[in-house]
């Protein structure tokens, strides 16, 4: 049954899971504070890139399934379902900023005169929907329910996340709510887990963090290959063949970033403190994320004499991870600050994410078109983003265009002993 659904918030999480939903033939309206952007998608641009969104998004406008608005107030009276998918930046301390996730309830319960379920689809932490309901409350005596839909999607896959996730975690008081949510994911396969409110809020942070920490774990092992000779390459995949372990999220590299990890496992650990619960092991995996980074910028200083005056340095990769153009909080961004703040000259390259770059690394970079172009008389190359394409790069051509044949490869996507073969210096992580 197509139901009619608002959904607060066309950032990435508001914006994947409308077009998403309304692909899978519910009725949407999208709604923003952001009158630039709801004109944007009127017209048909999408903000950020995210494989097959495009798409699905220009579908479901022509079939009128899927509208875009500034006006909460008029979608309200035809709703049955609200999620507020708005976003929750850090606050300064680490906390989840909750007041756009305040104002979207302030304004529902302002306006609501029937039954709606009211979601939250951000993270935020746990006893948010608790306070969502006592906000609607203050205006809105008649019947409604709070719920909590956590959203696992991982950018750059975004839409096949939504369509074929693990599982849709559905967070609830009653069972009213809950069989109008399992009508809402009808169409979506996928096991349907039905919970405690609070349950589902903490699983999206608990996830992150197991997430994370199973990456800082696999990059403290890579500091013990460095120290005795084993390949991490090797270890991580017979670690990862323990089905009890699992081979995901066993990739060492430069460290996790992105606009979800690093914000939720500050938020979990503040969350945990707030209890008076010290959560000593995940102030651990956040600080191996931090070393990691500085100890790959080590081994280029070492190599370099600890003088980066000068040198020129190619910078393949800026986004925090391949197929997006998301460098929030990007170990590679982290690392170009570093290089360039000691005096390294740094060409940089990414096939998507130039164009954020530029806002934050302004002049002090050089913005090459090409890899070939950024490679071009460097004194090193090195690889910060897991891109796939810089695999097929024609290396033995690069080769011969670097003044000095090093690779600081910090994803481990090249096969050292081909690059050894070619005459490369090169350096990986944990081999
Ligand atoms: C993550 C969660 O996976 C997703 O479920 C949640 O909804 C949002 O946060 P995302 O931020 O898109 O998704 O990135 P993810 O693919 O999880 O990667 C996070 C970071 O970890 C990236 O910087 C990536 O390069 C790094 N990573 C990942 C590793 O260093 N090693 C790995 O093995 C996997």
């Amino acid at each position: 049954m197509a139901l009619n659904i608002i959904v607060v918030g066309t950032g990435y999480v508001g914006l994947v899971t409308g077009a998403c939903l309304a692909d899978a033939g519910h009725n949407i309206t999208c709604v923003d504070i952001d009158q630039t952007k709801i004109k944007r998608l009127q017209d048909g641009n999408i903000p950020i890139f995210e494989p097959g969104l495009e798409q699905i998004v220009k579908h479901n406008v022509e079939a009128k399934r899927l509208t875009f608005t500034t006006d909460l107030i008029s979608a309200l009276p035809k709703a049955e379902v609200i999620f507020i998918a708005v976003g929750t930046p850090a606050l300064p301390d680490g906390r989840a900023n909750l007041e756009y996730v305040y104002t979207a309830a302030e304004t529902i319960g302002q306006h609501l005169n029937h039954y709606v379920v009211v979601v939250d689809k951000s993270t935020v932490p746990v006893g948010t929907a608790l306070a969502v309901e006592q906000i609607i409350k203050k205006n809105y005596t008649g019947e409604f329910a709070v719920a909590s839909c956590p959203e696992f999607l991982r950018e750059g896959n975004a839409v096949d996340d939504f369509f074929a996730p693990d599982r849709i975690v559905i967070g609830v008081r009653n069972q009213r709510a809950a069989d109008v949510l399992l009508e809402v994911f009808k169409p979506i396969q996928g096991q349907k887990l039905v919970t405690a409110i609070e349950s589902a809020e903490l699983i999206k942070y608990a996830s992150n963090a197991f997430l994370a920490t199973k990456i800082s774990f696999i990059n403290e092992i890579a500091q013990i290959c460095e120290r005795t000779g084993a390949d991490i390459e090797e270890v991580s995949y017979g670690v990862g063949l323990d089905r009890r372990i699992g081979p995901n999220f066993l990739k060492a590299g430069i460290g996790w970033g992105g606009s979800c990890f690093p914000k939720d496992v500050v938020a979990l650990d503040q969350m945990a403190g707030d209890g008076g619960y010290d959560f000593k092991l995940l102030k651990g995996v956040i600080s191996v994320n931090q070393e990691q980074r500085a100890h790959f910028v080590n081994k280029i200083k070492n190599h370099f004499n600890n003088n980066l005056q000068r040198q020129t340095l190619a910078v393949l990769g800026l986004a925090f991870k391949d197929n997006t153009d998301d460098i929030r909080e990007s170990a590679a961004i982290d690392i170009v600050q570093q290089l360039v703040t000691a005096g390294a000259i740094v060409n940089v390259f990414d096939y998507k994410a130039l164009t954020n770059s530029k806002m934050v690394l302004k002049n002090t970079v050089k913005y090459c078109t090409s890899p070939e172009e950024a490679v071009k008389g460097a004194q090193a190359v090195l690889v910060l983003t897991e891109w796939k394409e810089f695999k097929a790069l024609d290396w033995r051509t690069l080769k011969q265009t670097l003044a000095q044949p090093v690779i600081f490869d910090g994803r481990n996507l090249l096969k050292p002993a081909t690059m050894c073969e070619l005459g490369f210096d090169y350096h990986s992580i944990g081999r």
